[in-house]
């Protein structure tokens, strides 16, 4: 209801969100701005998604929201009330790799490490969409997901052959 002068009601606090993070149903409270990058990492401790830009340019904060990659400091927690987020924490199952980890691993992925889990986590986005076929493909719908060390070539090869693999 609008305030009769034309006022919009102060914002609450916080806000109750609800979230299955890493197949885990968690409540949170939190102030409606909070970015799901910051409840990830500062309300859950899930430190695996890194903030590098935080302004969506970087692809370094990149999770899966209901399976499609997005890049978490672009989104509000509250926005993704009731969704499930897969984090890096997520992909393994037990002590056994997602294939995309096992396949960052072998062909050397990395240097730093700092925009890894984007990566990986974008890769899996990228490979449940099923639209890449080519190398320039790969580079194509991962050029969200930025690599200062510049890793690419070993990226791409990672991606490939987890996609030879008939994908994961
Ligand atoms: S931290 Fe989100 S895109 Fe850079
Ligand atoms: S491995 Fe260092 S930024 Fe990509």
């Amino acid at each position: 209801m609008p305030h009769p002068m034309g006022f919009a009601p102060p914002p609450p606090e916080v806000m109750a969100v609800t979230l299955t993070v890493n197949g885990v149903e968690t409540t949170l409270q939190v102030a409606p701005w909070t970015s799901l990058l910051d409840a990830l990492r500062l309300h859950l401790d899930l430190t695996g998604t890194k903030k590098g830009c935080d302004h969506g340019q970087c692809g370094a904060c990149t999770v899966l929201v209901d399976g499609r990659r997005i890049n978490s400091c672009l989104t509000l927690a509250v926005m993704q009330d009731g969704r499930s987020v897969t984090t890096i924490e997520g992909l393994a199952s037990g002590d056994t790799l997602h294939p995309l980890q096992k396949a960052f691993v072998e062909n050397d992925a990395f240097q730093c490490g700092y925009c890894t889990p984007g990566q990986i986590c974008s890769a899996a986005g990228l490979l449940a969409e099923g639209k890449a076929k080519t190398d320039d493909d790969i580079r194509e719908l991962m050029s969200g997901n930025l690599c200062r060390c510049g890793a690419y070539p070993n990226i791409v090869k990672a991606i490939r052959q987890v996609m030879g693999e008939g994908g994961a």
